[in-house]
């Protein structure tokens, strides 16, 4: 049996990585950012002069696709070639292009083995859009953490960002492979009236209690 694995889904800007981030420091657990890889893989096809519309092309890439998958600390980490990407993650033309990307059903079957390696050997606080239905189906510990539009358009803003995150939800909810939506079996979270502290504080204590 695998260590426990604590799934965090939701769209984009509803505070889930920060929550995500807050509730793996405060059960010793990895923490695990699958949006990172997605922005990854869009950023190297990109570079090459890929068209992200162009499956076929993006699928040829995938099998000698220099990235690779760690940690710093107890924080995932995507390099390229052996270097840590950063800035390259939040490019306006990642921002753009992740979308397409990510809908292609090869990218996710890759990305999603290298998900659930981590988790093999370390218990883990993962979030994205299919940690609770796709990735780790079977975990007990599934959160689903939204907030209004205007509430995640504000927030956005505030980290500098202008990507268009309506847009980006419609194609991550409406893509035939592993769409953005809540699994069943997951809790809903809306943040919008939250403080981080709130949010944190009420899903930590809810997989302490269930975990004791
Ligand atoms: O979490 P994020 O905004 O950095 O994610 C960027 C994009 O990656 C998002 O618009 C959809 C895609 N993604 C996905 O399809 N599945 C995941 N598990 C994580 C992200």
């Amino acid at each position: 049996m695998n260590p426990p694995a604590i799934a965090i889904d939701g769209p984009a800007a509803s505070g889930k990585s920060t929550v995500a981030k807050l509730i793996a420091k405060e059960l010793g657990f990895t923490f695990i950012n699958t949006g990172a890889m997605y922005r990854a893989v869009t950023w190297y096809v990109l570079q090459q002069g890929i068209n992200p519309a162009d499956a076929e092309a993006v699928k040829a890439v995938l099998a000698d696709i220099p990235l690779s998958f760690g940690k710093d600390g107890a924080v995932s980490t995507v390099m390229c070639e052996g270097r840590v990407l950063g800035e390259e993650l939040t490019l306006q033309s990642t921002n753009d292009n992740v979308s397409t990307i990510a809908a292609i059903p090869e990218v996710r079957a890759l990305l999603v083995e290298k998900q659930r390696e981590y988790n093999l050997t370390e218990p883990v606080v993962m979030e994205g859009r299919d940690i609770g239905t796709v990735v780790f189906p079977n975990t007990p510990y599934k959160y689903f953490v939204t907030a209004s539009e205007e509430v995640r358009a504000a927030r956005r803003a505030a980290q500098g960002l202008t990507d268009s995150i309506a847009e980006r939800d419609r194609k991550d909810s409406a893509r035939a492979c592993a769409p953005l939506t809540k699994a069943d079996d997951a809790q809903l979270v809306d943040t919008s009236d939250m403080t981080i502290e709130q949010v944190v504080a009420s899903i930590a204590a809810d997989i302490r209690s269930r975990m004791a």
